[in-house]
């Protein structure tokens, strides 16, 4: 896809109204939303708001099963978050951080896997309603693990059952897909992984995309420990979204665990290389940073270590898009400072 002819662009200069498709109303599709909307908490249910930024910026993600995993009730919250951000002129449109990240993590698994050079695996941890499996052609030779709770793979599993039924052109784009219930808080999910099929001795993608910053400190460094390991065993790249302390404060009671600099971090625990981008850097872009003076730009341009904006004394909340990789015949090249 051309994002340069993107700039700035919204959904709303493309859709004004929400049009769901036929398969949201049916049946089977409103008994599992009900379920998600009466029963999940608000950690699974991040999945489905993650999949509704997805639907609704489709005009640069190209997500066909995105608007079903998402389920009516998201979908319609954003889109009057976006139509409200539109009618006041926002510098920010609701969903873009969504899009932009989204946009970043398809095009760094694409980049990782060029660079194996052939058959590989590709970890999503947190995978919630992501569709790349169907969605990526990049995945032909590769063998996708999807880990998540239970709950949410099996409405997941569900949902998707009812697209495929129901839409002739979509399959599975992956080599293989296979969706793993384990909890990653818990030690046990590494060997619940591999007693699916997952090989440690493989070249591997780790995507931890939307949710490091759901766990405590400790349960996420033992998670990054536990990848950052198979550095030594083979070609291993990470993938991974960090906040900074003052983003964990939008809301203390969900998000927990957090490095304002995940690239001194990650060498630490093993990894060789590692590049740290910001939303609107020029790989984390993808036309719709076009104003400089949007947010996300303004930040960027300031130092790292600035904790507070000198323009108007707001914290300077930061979403870091990580990408870290090891092997094990490399040496680490970067100085190993704790968070
Ligand atoms: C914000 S969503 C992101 C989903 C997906 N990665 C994406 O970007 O669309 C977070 C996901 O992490 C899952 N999750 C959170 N904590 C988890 C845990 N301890 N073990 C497994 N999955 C977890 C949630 O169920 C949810 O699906």
């Amino acid at each position: 896809m051309d994002h340069s002819k993107q700039e700035n662009a919204s959904p709303e200069d493309h859709d004004l109204e929400l049009k769901l498709p036929h398969l949201v109303f049916t049946k089977t599709v409103r008994e599992l939303y009900s379920k998600v909307v009466n029963e999940w908490d608000s950690l699974k249910k991040s999945a489905c708001q993650t999949a509704a930024g997805r639907a609704l910026w489709k005009h640069v993600i190209h997500d066909p099963l995105a608007d079903v995993l998402a389920g009516e009730t998201y979908l319609r919250n954003l889109h009057e978050k976006i139509k409200k951000d539109r009618h006041n002129n926002a510098r920010e449109i609701s969903g873009v951080i969504l899009a932009v990240r989204t946009l970043w993590f398809d095009s760094k698994i694409e980049a990782a896997l060029d660079s194996f050079g052939g058959a590989a695996q590709v970890v999503l941890l947190g995978a919630g309603m992501d569709a790349r499996a169907y969605r990526l052609n990049c995945l032909k030779e590769s063998d996708v693990f999807e880990v998540d709770f239970p709950e949410v793979l099996h409405v997941k599993a569900a949902l998707l059952q009812a697209a495929l039924e129901s839409t002739e052109h979509l399959r599975l784009m992956a080599k293989s897909l296979t969706r793993v219930a384990a909890d990653i808080r818990e030690n046990d999910w590494l060997e619940k992984l591999q007693i699916s099929g997952f090989v440690p001795e493989k070249n591997t993608v780790w995507v931890l995309e939307g949710i490091i910053y759901y766990l405590s400190n400790s349960q996420a460094m033992q998670v990054l420990k536990i990848v950052a390991d198979k550095c030594t065993l083979t070609h291993t790249v990470l993938l991974a979204d960090f906040m900074n302390k003052a983003s964990t404060t939008l809301s203390s009671s969900i998000f927990h665990f957090y490095s304002d600099w995940p690239d001194n971090l990650l060498p630490s625990l093993g990894f060789a290389n590692v590049k740290l981008s910001q939303i609107g850097d020029p790989d984390a872009h993808f036309g719709l940073m076009h104003d400089p003076l949007n947010l996300f730009n303004k930040l960027r341009n300031l130092p790292r270590s600035i904790e507070i904006n000198p323009d108007d004394g707001t914290p300077c909340r930061r979403l870091y898009l990580v990408q870290a990789s090891g092997s094990p015949n490399q040496t680490i090249s970067l100085s190993s400072i704790p968070m």
